[in-house]
Formats: structure tokens, C-alpha cells, sequence
């Protein structure tokens, strides 16, 4: 067990005191209060407010129309539910890309309107100047570099990242660009194995992976997809604890039947 496990709230200096002790780091989405509660209570060192939401919430195809109001809606029916971990929100689409002023307003109305614990932005040296400026005002700032959801129109596929030797000698450049701006951690998603172990040697603060093997310092997923809520989604990365699909499908099979046949409620759920 880590020696980690037992502290009463996850900070990112606990992160730190992890990495350098070889303890593997553990991060999942969680979107609602709810679920927010079962994953803290089961014990999980960090929950991303993912811009996920705008897929496995809200239906979407991407994770670009999510918005502000939206995020900061999930985030803190997330907070509600938290006691230990350490909350992580994005910021959506458009908030952040461009305008560094308006990326510290929105960093700030993400933590006084939610009362998360940090902000996560997707992108590497084209970004740093808004990472900074959200930085001054000590708000902890997580990186996200690999597949950036954000950018799939310019990527045009959700296919590996960095496999070409200019794509990954950029990327490791990029990591080190927000190690040194002051990133407390930064996220690599679906990139080579060997790629995204290089990152977590040469960089000091933790590297989490999502699609990036094992030679990283902690995991993320999105619950909804550990959990096989959604069926749609089965990539090679994804290990599924889980088929909650079938399992509500056939609780809801079941309620329909009692109700039409009459079995529901009887009488000792009855007043
Ligand atoms: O929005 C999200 O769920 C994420 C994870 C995939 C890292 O950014």
C-alpha cells in the first residue's frame, strides 16, 4: 500500500512527494456528485471535471461545445461530493486559447465559482503565456499534451500521437516548456509507450497517462468507460471493470415488466 493513501487530502505537493516516491498516482473523471462520492469514498487521488462531459454528459460528438457555465455547473456538483481527493477542472474550449487575459478570468470564475482545486488546459508552447498569467494568480495548473481533444479538427482522427520523430522531439519540448512555466503535472494522452516514459524520466513533476503504458507515474480514465456505461467506446487503452450497460439495461428491463405486470409496488412498498 502507498504510504500516500493515508493522507487526509490530496494536494498537489502530495502528488509530488508520490512521483519522487515511485507511487503510482490514480485519477478518473467524475462529472456529478454522485459518482463524485463513490470514487472519493473508494479512495482516488485526484477527480478530473474532464471536458468529457460534453460527450459522455451531454451527447456530443466533441469536446468543443461545452461551455464555461457548463463546466463550472459540473465541477462544483463534484466539489460537493469530495473530502479527499484533489479536484481538477478543464477549461473548455475557447476560454483559454489566444487571450491570456480572458484565460485567468476564466481560470478564476472556475475556482470561485466551483471551488475546484486546479484548472487543466490542453497544449504545449502555444499556450504558455495564458499558463502563466492563470499562474500569477496561484492557481495550480495541470498540462495536457498527446491527442488534445480540443484540436481534433486540426488532427482531423483520434489516432496515436507523436509516432514520427518531429511530432515526439516537440513534444518532449513541450512538456519541459510547462514544467518550466510551473505546471504541477501534465497529462499525456495516447502517445507511444516508450515516448511517454522518456517524458516521465526527464520531467520532474508527474506525468499522468491515458493511452500512454506504464512507464508514466499515474493513470486516468473516464469513469464512464471503466465503468462499460457507455458501449460505444472500446479502445485498446481502455481496461473495463465493468459492464454497467447490461446491468442497467436489464434493471430497466425488469422495473418496466413490474410495473406493466402490476408487481410493482406490493403491498410492503405500499403505505
Ligand atoms: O476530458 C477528459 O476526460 C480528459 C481526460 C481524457 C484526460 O481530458
Amino acid at each position: 500500500m502507498s504510504v500516500h493513501s493515508n493522507v487526509k487530502k490530496v494536494t498537489t505537493h502530495v502528488l509530488q512527494e508520490m512521483k519522487n516516491a515511485g507511487e503510482k498516482i490514480t485519477m478518473l473523471t467524475g462529472y456529478d456528485y454522485t459518482m463524485a462520492r463513490i470514487i472519493d469514498t473508494a479512495g482516488i487521488d485526484v477527480i478530473l471535471v474532464g471536458d468529457s462531459a460534453s460527450n459522455v454528459m451531454a451527447g456530443h460528438e466533441t469536446t468543443l461545445p461545452i461551455t464555461l457555465d457548463q463546466m463550472i455547473y459540473h465541477a462544483s456538483s463534484v466539489v460537493r461530493g469530495v473530502d479527499r481527493a484533489l479536484v481538477v477542472v478543464d477549461m473548455p474550449f475557447g476560454s483559454y486559447q489566444g487571450n491570456s487575459k480572458e484565460a485567468l478570468s476564466s481560470a478564476i470564475r472556475i475556482m470561485k465559482e466551483s471551488g475546484g482545486h486546479a484548472v487543466k488546459l490542453e497544449g504545449g508552447q502555444e499556450i504558455l503565456e495564458s499558463i502563466s498569467r492563470i499562474l500569477t494568480a496561484g492557481i495550480p495548473v495541470m498540462g495536457h499534451l498527446g491527442l488534445t481533444p480540443q484540436s481534433i479538427y486540426k488532427f482531423g482522427t483520434y489516432v496515436v500521437r507523436a509516432r514520427e520523430e518531429d511530432e515526439a522531439k516537440r513534444l518532449i519540448e513541450d512538456a519541459k516548456a510547462l514544467e518550466a512555466a510551473g505546471c504541477f503535472a501534465i497529462v499525456l494522452e495516447k502517445i507511444p509507450t516508450e515516448l511517454a516514459a522518456k517524458v516521465a524520466k526527464e520531467v520532474s513533476v508527474p506525468i499522468i497517462g491515458i493511452g500512454a503504458g506504464g512507464g508514466v507515474d499515474g493513470q486516468v480514465l473516464v469513469v464512464h468507460d471503466m465503468l462499460g456505461i457507455n458501449n460505444e467506446f472500446s479502445p485498446r487503452f481502455l481496461r473495463k471493470y465493468h459492464n454497467l450497460f447490461q446491468e442497467m439495461l436489464g434493471s430497466f428491463h425488469r422495473y418496466i415488466e413490474d410495473v406493466r405486470s402490476g408487481d410493482f409496488p406490493n403491498e410492503e412498498e405500499s403505505y
